[in-house]
């Protein structure tokens, strides 16, 4: 039968060269016998020729792909396939056929890739244990060394703000944070705590959503049979878990009214006793609340007692939101994207300039939280789509929607709290900009005032008047 498929003159010749390849090949006639077995099939399947030649392949490969490649004509092209345990091919095969067209016997080539597949395994399991190595590696050095390295900036305002956090963060003073939704109060005050050297812990109430009738048990805890319902072995106030630390007193301005005359107290009185108890506890708790309202204002609607107020408010610190520091939308992005990537196990995702665009042109109403949100979503998109970088498409659609209007200017550029020509206002900056056009012109042209009257195509009279403005002479 192989003397059908291969001419008889050439057989040897083949056998030779298919022996000496590093596949496995098997041929097989139109029933599906082997008629054809080649060294390597040999030693990596560890059947001798003697005993396959002439035997129904299936008889030895029950799951062999060569009885469908005889039934349906097909070819099949790299198909991983693991032939036994710990042990991984991708194989090929294809239908021999006559000068006719009809199917005499079909070859399967099998590549033993197993080695790859290891090595593939055990880069996986390199990467991993990499992760897991650097996540501890952040979290040592992000408490260890200085929490507030976790907050990321090149703005100089907010780097102030920062810095300003640092020098306060081990005096006793309460602290106010003020900022909008999703600028970062929670990673600030972790950050104060953390630097201040204090050895309790940082506990967090959120004070808009602790239920009235509990907060008295919550804040004071209570002790064993004080109530119907308490535990029997009683309960920690969070003012007690937070001795020695700071308690974070989270959207202190959503505090109810009725509410507040007993935080006043427990600061007032700088002791608490347990619900059930009578021995008050001196507390040395620092305090830090954060708000994103103006609590001035609610002071004046009468939300808020302003007793209160003052006992919190001992230093604040303003939070500016994240479109007022246009240079940290691009920044923030880039590392929250380099992060995400990196937990995920994904390849790194590049942001586009015209996306780059669009997040500096946007308002951020939700600040950092919407742009790290927004960046995980499309690192997501981007990696199951395999386009290895944020499409426009992969924008919320209220995105999409933004007109990059000034387009060729660089959107970081005007960065109002960067640049002390802005902060004068907008004529200003455009008086400077003119001033500098018309220096620049002069110069070029040697100060030949109609050739650059000319060049800036405005009449000579008004480049005469606007040089005595600027106070520009030759
Ligand atoms: N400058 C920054 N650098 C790095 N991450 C930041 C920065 N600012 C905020 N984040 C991150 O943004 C997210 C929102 O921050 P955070 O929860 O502290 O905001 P918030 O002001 O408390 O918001 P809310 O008022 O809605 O409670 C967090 O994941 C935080 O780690
Ligand atoms: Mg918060």
């Amino acid at each position: 039968m192989i003397e059908y498929i291969f001419d008889s003159h050439d057989r040897e010749l083949f056998e030779y060269i298919l022996d000496n390849i590093p596949d496995t090949i098997t041929v097989v006639d139109k029933n599906g016998n082997v008629i054809f077995f080649n060294s390597t099939a040999e030693e990596y399947y560890r059947v001798k020729r003697s005993e396959i030649l002439g035997k129904s392949v299936v008889d030895f490969f029950p799951g062999a792909i060569l009885p469908k490649v005889l039934q349906q004509g097909n070819s099949y092209d790299n198909i991983y396939s693991s032939p036994r345990e710990n042990s991984y091919v991708v194989l090929s095969a294809v239908p021999l056929k006559d000068n006719n067209g009809n199917i005499i016997g079909a070859l399967a080539r099998d590549r033993d890739i197993t080695e790859i597949v290891k090595l593939s395994d055990l880069l996986n399991k390199t990467q991993s244990s990499l992760l897991q190595l650097e996540k501890q590696y952040s979290k040592i050095f992000s408490i260890g060394e200085s929490y507030f390295s976790k907050i990321i900036s090149n703005n100089a305002n907010f780097i102030s703000v920062i810095n300003l956090c640092k020098n306060i963060s081990k005096s006793p003073l309460n602290i106010l944070l003020r900022g909008e939704s999703g600028t970062g109060k929670e990673l600030f005050a972790k950050a104060i705590h953390y630097e201040s050297g204090r050895s309790g812990k940082f506990i967090p109430i959120n004070c808009s959503s602790i239920p009235k009738d509990l907060f008295e048990s919550e804040m004071f805890g209570y002790e064993a049979g004080a109530f119907t319902g308490a535990k029997s072995s009683g309960k920690m106030g969070k003012i007690e878990e937070a001795e020695g630390g700071t308690l974070f007193l989270d959207e202190i301005g959503d505090m109810p009214m009725e509410l507040q005359p007993k935080l006043l107290r427990i600061l007032e009185d700088g002791e608490v006793t347990r619900i059930g108890g009578n021995k008050p506890q001196k507390i040395d708790t620092r305090i830090v609340s954060a708000t994103n309202k103006d609590i001035r204002e609610l002071i004046k609607e009468d939300k808020f007692r302003k007793d209160l107020y003052y006992r919190l408010d001992v230093f604040q610190i303003n939070i500016p939101p994240l479109r007022e520091r246009k240079h940290d939308i691009v920044l923030l992005a880039n590392n929250f994207l380099q992060l995400f990537c990196m937990e995920q196990g994904i390849n790194i995702i590049e942001i586009p300039k015209d996306i780059l665009d669009i997040f500096s042109a946007y308002s951020w109403e939700g600040n950092v939280r919407e742009l790290k949100n927004v960046i995980q979503r499309c690192a997501i998109m981007a990696h199951q789509s395999s386009k290895g970088k944020i499409e426009k498409s992969f924008l919320p659609t209220y995105m999409q929607e933004i007109e990059i209007i000034n387009q060729g200017v660089d959107c970081n550029f005007i960065d109002l709290s960067e640049r002390n020509d802005l902060q004068q206002g907008l004529d200003h900056y455009l008086e400077n900009v003119e001033k500098n056009i018309i220096i620049q012109t002069l110069k070029n042209t040697k100060f030949n005032k109609s050739e650059a009257a000319k060049t800036l195509k405005i009449p000579r009279a008004t480049l005469y008047y606007k040089m005595e403005k600027y106070g520009i002479v030759e």
